[in-house]
């Protein structure tokens, strides 16, 4: 080796000994005589002294030193002077006197100084994600999701589970995104598509009989990206035969506590609270409630109906919803920034947002539509006091969600309300079918893997596949979790028999021979003997991203995308010489 010792290992006993250290020097200070150094390896931080009484030659060169020059010192270990002690620093009572120079390298200067680079932008942040991942915090991230996937592989071993990897090169999987496609050069016009998710082969190793798998795995999918989506992302998948939901659900639970004890040494509390899937648009507005903190949605519609508000009362009669949710405090707030919060609504989808001030009374533009108590009924239902502010949406149901649900998470970090906590939630009990209004046409809404719950697979007859009401109505054995407002995971239990898959593949509207060409293999594969089986996936980036309260999935993601699944690093998509296109028989047009 060419060090033998880590920056941050020297401590008080290697006072008076000689040591060899090597890494980057992260800034230099000339002080006349003495120059110190800075030296920075993947441990942090020590200074390296270098002075004229010790070697005259070295010293001269260190003057020579810049940033990120690449080095390794050799010398004596000394106590720092009383009063030079740094306690800010892990190795703050300590110097290396270096006697010894090696430069490795030199390094241009830095499109951004490093000490400054998690202000940098983003974008040049990733073309020079080399030097990005040479700060503290992303190398810091790196190692909390190392100590995960190290965690996850020991506790699944533990348990009995085998790691089996699936194919990369795949058919098409039904995650509901779009695919990423690969051209076959030996199969003249067919395509492979990148795994959305291993989901049909890690059911077809169930019915192998492997019983219990597990694999941490990439997956691909090609939608619209976000702070927690990535194109290629990872998941902690499991399957297991012979289970039902509470053996799932037991199993992530004692996953995620080992998980948080061991990296994080936190003590999370198990099991986790239940919401079902109603309750949580109820009283949240989405499927991935942030329960840190209340402000929760109301429905108001009876009060709504008792006043003359043309708003409220047609976005009733239309069959929509009035609710309304209440900025503590926020009666303050000036028609100006009213008209803002407004103005934020309708960004969200709303038509308009009502508000009442509880402030000497009721003052709003709209209480003169409302009896005084059913105003004082609004202000009940929402805990309203003095000070308050009741914020209202009438709408279909799914805009009133979107809009309060997003207003709720905004005013909650506003009026910083959002509680310093892990709080963890399963959602369960969901529908087994939404209707799709683009599609007229129902879809699953976790996939069509998932089992319907065992009341409601005898509901379905023939002759249902019309009846909206009852489609709707059909509840599934899926389970998500959610962790401070992100999903992490979702799983269900699978349909196991042919004739109840082939069922729902009809009832979305999916043909027969469609079926069989999409997903063929899994159906045969139900005909040989499937047990019933049930699984789950994590989403790793997230899970790291709460963990290291990173506010994107790209700072624990050594090599990220772009919002537009770009990596400017390694510069890819690009564009391929057209030799290569035609091996493949494409043509590309504009
Ligand atoms: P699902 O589609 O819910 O389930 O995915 C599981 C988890 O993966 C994470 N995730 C993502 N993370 C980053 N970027 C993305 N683009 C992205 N998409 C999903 C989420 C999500 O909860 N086969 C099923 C699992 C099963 O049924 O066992 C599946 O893939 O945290
Ligand atoms: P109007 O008189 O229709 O312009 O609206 C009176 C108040 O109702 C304004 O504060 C609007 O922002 C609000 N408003 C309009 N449409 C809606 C709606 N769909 N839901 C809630 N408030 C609305």
């Amino acid at each position: 080796m060419l060090r033998n010792k880590w920056c941050t290992e020297l401590g008080a006993s290697d006072i008076g000994s000689r040591c060899t250290l090597a890494g980057w020097v992260f800034r230099r200070r000339d002080h006349g005589g003495l120059i110190f150094v800075d030296l920075r390896d993947r441990s942090g931080i020590v200074q390296v002294a270098f002075s004229p009484d010790v070697s005259g030659e070295v010293h001269a060169r260190a003057h020579d030193l810049r940033a990120e020059f690449v080095i390794s010192v050799e010398g004596e270990v000394r106590k720092r002077p009383a009063g030079t002690e740094n306690p800010g620093l892990r190795t703050g009572m300590v110097e290396l006197y270096a006697d010894t120079l090696t430069v490795f390298n030199e390094a241009e200067t830095l499109p951004f100084p490093m000490e400054e680079a998690a202000e940098a932008a983003e974008s040049l942040r990733l073309k020079y994600r080399y030097l990005d991942l040479r700060r503290p915090e992303l190398q810091h991230n790196l190692i909390v999701r190392h100590k995960v996937t190290k965690v996850v592989r020991d506790c699944l071993d533990e348990q009995g589970f085998l790691e089996i990897e699936t194919p990369m090169l795949t058919k098409s999987t039904p995650e509901g995104a779009r695919d990423y496609l690969v051209p076959s050069r030996l199969n003249q016009g067919h395509f492979y598509a990148l795994p959305q998710s291993p989901q049909l082969f890690k059911q077809i190793l169930m019915v192998s009989g492997l019983e219990k798998y597990f694999q941490i795995v990439k997956c691909f999918r090609d939608e619209d990206l976000r702070a927690d989506r990535q194109p290629e992302f990872t998941q902690v998948d499991i399957e297991m035969s012979f289970v039902g939901r509470e053996d799932i659900l037991t199993l992530v639970e004692a996953l995620l506590k080992r998980l948080f004890l061991g990296v994080l040494n936190k003590d999370i509390q198990v099991p986790f609270p239940r919401l079902s899937f109603t309750e949580s648009m109820e009283r949240f507005g989405n499927d991935k409630p942030d329960m840190r903190f209340g402000m929760e949605l109301k429905d108001m519609a009876d009060l709504a109906s008792k006043g003359s508000f043309k708003v409220f009362l047609d976005a009733l009669a239309s069959g929509g919803r009035v609710k309304a949710i209440n900025g503590r405090g926020m009666a303050g707030l000036s028609r100006k920034e009213i008209d803002m919060l407004t103005e934020e609504a309708q960004s969200f989808g709303a038509k308009g947002l009502a508000w009442i001030k509880v402030r000497n009374g009721f003052d709003s533009p709209i209480a003169k539509f409302f009896p005084e108590e059913v105003l004082r009924g609004m202000a009940l239902r929402l805990d309203a006091a003095e000070g308050d502010l009741m914020l209202f949406v009438a709408d279909k149901e799914k805009v009133v969600h979107d809009v309060l649900s997003r207003m709720r998470l905004e005013l909650g970090k506003r009026l910083k309300l959002i509680r310093e906590e892990f709080n963890f939630v399963w959602i369960v009990d969901f529908p087994l079918l939404e209707w799709d209004e683009d599609e007229k046409r129902f879809v699953a809404i976790h996939h069509p893997f998932t089992s319907p719950v065992d009341e409601d697979i005898s509901r379905l007859s023939p002759a249902i596949g019309d009846d909206r009401e009852l489609l709707a109505s059909l509840r599934a054995k899926a389970y998500d979790i959610v962790l401070n407002g992100y999903e992490i995971g979702g799983g269900s239990i699978r349909i196991h028999r042919r004739d109840v898959q082939k069922r729902i593949f009809e009832l979305l509207g999916i043909a027969d021979e469609d079926a069989q060409i999409k997903f063929g293999f899994l159906l045969d594969a139900l005909d040989y003997g499937a047990p019933p089986h049930g699984g789950i996936a994590l989403g790793l980036d997230r899970l790291v991203m709460l963990m290291v309260g990173a506010h994107s999935i790209r700072d624990v993601i050594a090599f990220p995308k772009t919002q537009k699944a770009v990596c400017p690093m390694s510069g890819a998509p690009s564009t391929v010489e057209p030799k290569q296109l035609k091996e493949l028989f494409i043509k590309t047009v504009s």
